[in-house]
């Protein structure tokens, strides 16, 4: 590993089946981005248990999210791979930025709004100071650059600030992290509600695309996808479900709105969501086989995170000595 790469650090949620908004918005970066940069990223698990999980269906998924990250193609040879709560770095690290961190700032999260609305009956310390956990898996492995969707723009505004308070008081400790969002696909739209972001936990299943639907099942959701009224395949603000789509489109082919526009000039909607699906299923498919590969060998797939795992902690207990030192305990 080379001294002067720059370090990426982003992680991701095991809480269901990763969508096209989770590859388009973040993982088609993380690959990109590991010839570059030193790279590292996990599994999520503990921040997925600030809603409730059901065992069994919960390790099921934090199996498959690790198969998937390595059938996207995450190299765990140059880079690292590993999950959140092997490194117990992680939580003890966030207990010490927590009291760094205002009620106040907290309490301003959109997220945390949105997700207590929709968890009433489980409005959990964790949801809360869930943003101080995220800093912590950033600032652990004094990352540069974030790789993630526009929705967690306000998460990484919050690690910085606590980076630089932290620093503030202690001297360099921290290396201020950037976020690394891309122009196409920061915000993959919800198919059947273009005004909502595509998630997994939307009870609509035809509002989302797993990144494991077979052909046919992108196909139908694409032809049901909203659209609007007026037929033209362009971009606009009056336009969300269309402009969604070329925004898909867009990131799967590398084609920009100007060259989709043209190709479809006199084309409707039909042939436009049919191109789409098929050219969202091509670009998954090599994934999907790659998947069943990696999730049909555990024994492998566990080495891989051990492996993952132990170099995390190597380079997470680095900085959290540090951290307990400046802030005064005894070692
Ligand atoms: P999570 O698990 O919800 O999503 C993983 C990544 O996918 C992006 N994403 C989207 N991008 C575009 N359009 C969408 N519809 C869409 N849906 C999801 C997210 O922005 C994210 O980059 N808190 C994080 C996980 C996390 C993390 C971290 C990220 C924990 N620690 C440290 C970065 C650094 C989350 O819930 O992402």
């Amino acid at each position: 590993m080379e001294e002067n790469k720059k370090k990426v650090l982003s992680c991701i949620q095991p809480s269901g089946m990763l969508t096209l908004g989770n590859y388009i918005g973040a993982l088609k970066n993380w690959v990109a981005m590991q010839s570059e940069f030193d790279c590292t990223y996990a599994v999520a698990d503990l921040h997925a248990i600030t809603v409730r999980q059901e065992p069994a269906k919960f390790r099921q998924q934090i199996y498959s999210t690790a198969a998937l990250l390595l059938a996207l193609g995450i190299d765990p040879e140059k880079n690292t791979m590993f999950i959140q709560s092997h490194v117990s770095s992680h939580s003890e690290l966030a207990w010490i930025l927590s009291c760094y961190t205002q009620f106040g700032e907290l309490s301003r999260m959109t997220q945390f709004k949105d997700k207590s609305a929709k968890h009433a009956d489980n409005v959990n310390v964790g949801l809360f100071s869930y943003p101080v956990l995220m800093a912590a898996d950033i600032l652990l492995y004094q990352s540069d650059l974030v790789p993630v969707g526009a929705d967690q723009k306000q998460h990484l505004e919050i690690a910085r600030d606590i980076a630089t308070r932290f620093n503030h008081i202690y001297g360099d400790v921290f290396t201020i992290p950037e976020p690394y969002i891309p122009k196409i696909g920061a915000r993959v739209m919800s198919l059947q509600d273009p005004t909502k972001k595509m998630s997994k936990s939307d009870e609509n299943i035809n509002s989302w695309v797993a990144i494991l639907d077979s052909k046919d099942d992108i196909i139908r959701k694409f032809k049901r996808a909203v659209t609007d009224s007026d037929n033209r395949i362009c971009v606009g603000e009056d336009k969300p479900g269309v402009s969604n789509l070329i925004g898909i489109y867009s990131a799967v082919t590398g084609k920009s709105a100007e060259v989709i526009t043209a190709e479809f000039e006199g084309k409707g909607y039909g042939d436009f969501k049919i191109a789409v699906g098929e050219a969202v299923a091509e670009e998954l498919k090599p994934i999907q086989e790659r998947y069943q590969t990696f999730i049909s060998d555990k024994k492998q797939l566990e080495d891989i995170y051990r492996q993952g795992d132990e170099k995390a902690f190597y380079a997470a207990r680095k900085t959290l000595s540090k951290v307990k030192k400046k802030v005064g305990f005894v070692l």
